[in-house]
């Protein structure tokens, strides 16, 4: 396992490998986003934690999802994602998959457990790929770029004691992403967390806040 950066919160790491190092360690060629680590943490979680109707949005190869379906004591399991190679991808690992836009596809309070594993590498306006890797990969300048939407929509999508499970990365904010969540009516909790020399992956578990809170 990778030490956590040296001098201080683990959560402030400097980016130290560029984004291009990490998007060839995780297959620039493949159209589809190939399982890494925060593939692996998210999965990790997401069996311990996924009940009733349990949906991943970006599912891109469904091997998250699939663990879930095999592992997990979810009664259904949904992928969705934009790119349709890696609904076909999915889908060929039996995984029911959607093309969809974030939760857009689906009804309010319909989803007991939600997981993503966002795209998230900050990256420059100019430097952009215009592939599906990028789709997979690049979180737009802050790193939050579909993040933000999709915690813009969690609260309506999600049953009112469901739970979802999302991967953030110190190089998106680790404080930010939290800051924001919080702001949009959800309590967040971290219930796994990885370091590596380059950043933090952390899994924060978001639920409707109560009025205790
Ligand atoms: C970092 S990859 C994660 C793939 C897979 N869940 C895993 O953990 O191995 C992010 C995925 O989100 C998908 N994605 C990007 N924008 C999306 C959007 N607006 N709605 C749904 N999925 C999206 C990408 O196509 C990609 O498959």
């Amino acid at each position: 396992m990778p030490e956590a950066p040296e001098g201080g919160d683990a959560h402030e790491a400097d980016t130290t490998e560029t984004r291009d190092a990490l998007a060839e360690r995780r297959g620039l060629d493949a159209p589809v986003y190939a399982p890494a680590e925060d593939s692996g943490l998210l999965a990790g979680a997401a069996v311990e934690h996924a009940r009733g109707v349990t949906l991943e949005v970006g599912t891109g190869s469904g091997w998250v999802a699939d663990r879930v379906r095999t592992e997990g004591d979810a009664t259904r399991v949904i992928g969705s994602d934009v790119n349709p190679h890696a609904c076909e991808r999915a889908h060929d690992r039996g995984v029911e998959a959607i093309r969809g836009d974030l939760l857009g596809p689906f009804r309010d309070g319909a989803l007991d457990t939600v997981l993503f594993n966002p795209p998230y590498l900050p990256t420059d306006p100019d430097n952009e790929w215009d592939d599906w890797q990028e789709v997979a990969l690049s979180g737009g300048e802050s790193g939050r770029d579909l993040i933000e939407p999709f915690l813009d929509d969690l609260a309506r999508a999600l049953a009112p004691d469901g739970v979802a499970l999302l991967l953030v990365s110190s190089l998106a904010g680790f404080a930010d992403v939290v800051e924001y969540a919080v702001a949009r009516g959800l309590h967040a909790e971290t219930v796994a967390e990885e370091s590596y020399p380059f950043e933090t992956l952390s899994i924060l578990a978001l639920r409707h806040r109560t009025d205790r809170e």
